[in-house]
């Protein structure tokens, strides 16, 4: 099973998300595997925001990734594809086009127990929005491992 999370830039939310995943996984002995990247260009190459690191760090998440743009042969390899919000989701359903992999394609907070909608974008916010979006992540994981379980 390969999940693959998206974001716009691949340097805030996706990263993040992929790093959550990536910790409840070992954590609880599963052999998923995960991706992440962002549906803009402006970071490929890039680690991510400073501010995701520490936020993964002071919740003792380990993270390790350098941005990419989302691809078309992303729909082939990965059994889904999470949008952090919903310009994600059209962006990445504008990618797909007539391809049939379009029900891969789910939004995280889904499965958001406290609520749906968007994983609010940080990038022009604080620490405090970065750790909000942890928390976001945190939890909605936790249902989405359920899910890829049952
Ligand atoms: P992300 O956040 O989509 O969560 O990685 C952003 C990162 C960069 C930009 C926007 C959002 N940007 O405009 O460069």
């Amino acid at each position: 099973m390969k999940v693959l999370f998206v974001c716009l830039g691949n340097i805030c939310r996706s990263p993040l998300a992929e790093a959550v995943f990536n910790h409840k996984i070992s954590e609880r002995q599963l052999l998923f595997k995960a991706d992440s990247c962002g549906t803009g260009a402006y970071h490929i190459g890039h680690p991510p925001d400073i501010r995701t690191i520490k936020t993964a760090e002071r919740n003792g998440i380990t993270i390790n990734h350098l941005a990419r743009q989302l691809h078309e042969r992303d729909f082939e390899e990965f059994d889904f594809i999470v949008a952090m919000d919903q310009s994600n989701r059209t962006n990445i359903l504008r990618l797909a086009g007539a391809n049939q992999s379009k029900h891969k394609v789910l939004m995280m907070r889904d499965f958001d127990p406290a609520g749906n909608g968007d994983v609010p974008d940080p990038y022009y916010g604080t620490m405090i929005d970065f750790q909000e979006v942890y928390e976001i992540l945190d939890r909605s994981m936790d249902e989405f491992l359920k899910s890829l379980r049952s």
